[in-house]
């Protein structure tokens, strides 16, 4: 049996007959416990280029960076293989997949039996959050992926130290992953190895994560989607806080005055690049300040406030599309000491994916490690840059302050190429939180799957969600009422919460808003809004900007174009509506009769509009 030899770093008995145990059942022939140090960081990258995982860039242009391409058939996450194993098949609900944990452990037992055999397993301590702050949580990672150990070190906060919070005795969540491609004796590997048969599995009881067959993105870097949104959903529903797939920015104006907006959007829907836009000409004097670009962990404060903190220390972003003009701050994030995955590369060593120039370079290498052939794409589209969030020159001075920054408002997006307007503000929570819930969004390149289909994605939440849909939405009316007594009690306000829709389409199917930077036209009047000082006209779906509303500083987007995206017609609407009916009688009788009452008045206002 491997040896397990603990560290003397490690002090915590059960942690270490955790480790011996899935040791016993893996089989690894090593174990490495990592410690977060750049020595060694730099050495398992030095053992992926000597393995061919990765390879080093032009260090001139790209210092500290390296390339991975990953297997074709291990590019995004697998949510048709995503697990929650909760005891009861109704607290996981109708729109996760569910398997008895009993069932599932056996099932489990059998595939991890032997799966580390060849390999190295690395045991990897991250906290999600601000290192020993009251909102922050630890997990350990044992992977067998040393991609996955230098992923980790970019988004969360990995090494040593998370031992010393841990001390004796500490409460971590256990995370199991593996590759699924045991190695026999002197079998050679492969660049990328990985198994054609996946499980992402979450107990959200016993707060357990265990991966198997995939060493991409969400699958496999433990702390992102499994703990830091499906786990902690289920925490926060015990507890009374929020885990949401939000990225944070901060808002100042040239007065000073200063707002934090948290915004929910499906993946690859744009939150990195809205969560470090750059305000437009006619903005000068007006700064956006990045907090996260992904996740949200959200906590009433004893004033009636809701303060979040990104639990995440990096980016994982989708490459594609981003360049210096839609994300300047994102390029410039990434000059140095960045991971990247299935993007191109020159024959200089240089990145290149669709969208960073017009030009497609010379001799490019395509994801496949293939000459890229004109008229494929070079990039996959749901290529990526891991990188640590500190690089970001918008980076808020409040992004790793433990206590977090206050919410002033919620937004959720939705990628639509019709009926849902530019923005619209809703009524109250309650509406809010309808309008959250029966979001819909075209799907993207994010997960396996039919790209381009309108899909319900309630709270952007829809494969994150780590409980009962329906116990979700009654979990944020809940937090609502909760947090507006006590709000009210200290002189302050609930966040407001608006619907924006970035992806309108005209007739010829071109984009009507120009989007990125402009974005700051709605979100000047969103603030405005907050602060009592920007008009409104009330429509049957919330209250929404006359064209005179909006600052047009700079630019000379006209009332045409400005109608086009913002008109509500009504029978799109009345299809609209009733269409939530699909996805109010997928989740059944635990839907809060709140939402359908709410439903009702919306079609009637509609159909009386
Ligand atoms: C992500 C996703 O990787 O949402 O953030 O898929
Ligand atoms: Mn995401």
């Amino acid at each position: 049996m491997t040896q397990v030899n603990a560290p003397e770093f490690v002090r915590h008995p059960k942690l270490i007959a955790w480790v011996e145990e899935i040791a016993k059942l893996t089989k690894p022939a090593k174990i490495e416990w990592c410690d977060g140090s750049e020595e060694e960081y730099q050495r398992l990258i030095d053992l992926m280029i000597a393995n061919g995982t990765m390879q080093a860039l032009n260090q001139e242009k790209h210092p500290g960076s390296y390339l991975a391409n990953s297997d074709p058939s291990d590019v995004a996450r697998v949510e048709d293989r995503t697990f929650i194993c909760s005891e009861k098949q109704e607290d996981a609900g109708a729109t996760n997949n569910w398997e008895a944990p009993a069932a599932m452990r056996e099932k489990l037992n059998g595939l991890f039996d032997g799966a580390m055999q060849g390999r190295t397993m690395y045991v990897v301590p991250f906290s999600m959050g601000p290192l020993g702050s009251h909102i922050a949580q630890i997990g350990i990672e044992l992977t067998d992926s040393p991609y996955v150990a230098v992923s980790m070190r970019k988004m969360a906060r990995m090494g040593k130290a998370v031992y010393d919070v841990l001390g004796t005795d500490g409460e971590y969540v256990p995370c199991v992953h593996t590759v699924g491609a045991p190695l026999a004796e002197g079998e050679k590997d492969v660049v990328w190895p990985c198994n054609a048969e996946k499980y992402i599995v979450h107990y959200p009881e016993t707060r357990e994560i265990w991966s198997f067959g995939s060493g991409y993105g969400g699958n496999a870097l433990l702390g992102k989607k499994c703990l830091a949104l499906r786990i902690a959903s289920a925490m926060g529903r015990e507890q009374g806080w929020l885990a949401e797939h939000m990225l944070i920015l901060g808002v100042t104006n040239p007065q000073g005055e200063k707002h934090y907006i948290a915004a929910a959007f499906p993946s690859a829907c744009g939150k990195t690049n809205f969560a470090m836009l750059i305000p437009p000409a006619g903005y000068e004097g007006w700064k956006i300040e990045t907090v996260g670009d992904d996740i949200a962990w959200i906590k009433p404060g004893e004033d009636g406030r809701l303060y979040a903190i990104n639990p995440e220390a990096g980016f994982f972003g989708v490459a594609p599309g981003t360049n210096t003009k839609t994300n300047p701050n994102c390029m410039a994030t990434l000059h140095k000491d960045v991971i990247y995955t299935n993007v191109a590369v020159t024959d200089n060593g240089e990145v290149w994916w669709e969208g960073l120039s017009k030009e497609v370079p010379a001799n490019l290498t395509n994801w496949k490690g293939q000459p890229h052939v004109a008229g494929e794409k070079a990039a996959h589209p749901n290529a990526r840059f891991t990188v640590a969030a500190g690089q970001c020159p918008s980076i808020d001075a409040d992004w790793e302050n433990p206590a977090g920054v206050p919410i002033s408002a919620f937004i959720f997006g939705g990628r639509r190429a019709d009926t849902v307007p530019l923005v619209s503000e809703a009524f109250d929570w309650v509406d809010g939180v309808y309008k959250a819930a029966t979001m819909g969004s075209e799907t993207t390149a994010a997960a396996v799957g039919q790209q381009g289909v309108v899909r319900r994605d309630p709270f952007a939440m829809l494969p994150f969600t780590g409980y009962n849909m329906a116990d979700y939405f009654q979990h944020w009316l809940e937090v609502g009422q909760q947090v507006g007594e006590k709000a009210e009690a200290a002189g302050n306000k609930l966040p407001k919460i608006f619907n924006v829709n970035w992806f309108r389409r005209d007739a010829e199917g071109n984009f009507v808003w120009p989007g990125f930077g402009q974005n700051m036209r709605v979100l000047e009047w969103m603030i405005d809004r907050v602060e009592g000082r920007a008009n409104a006209v009330e429509t049957p779906i919330g209250y929404v900007p006359t064209y005179d509303d909006l600052n047009w500083a700079g630019t000379d987007f006209s009332k045409e174009e400005f109608d086009l995206i913002t008109a509500q017609d009504k029978d799109q609407w009345i299809t609209e509506i009733e269409s939530h009916t699909e996805l109010f009688n997928k989740l059944g009788d635990r839907l809060p009769q709140a939402l359908k009452e709410r439903q009702e008045a919306l079609l009637n206002a509609v159909k009386t509009s």
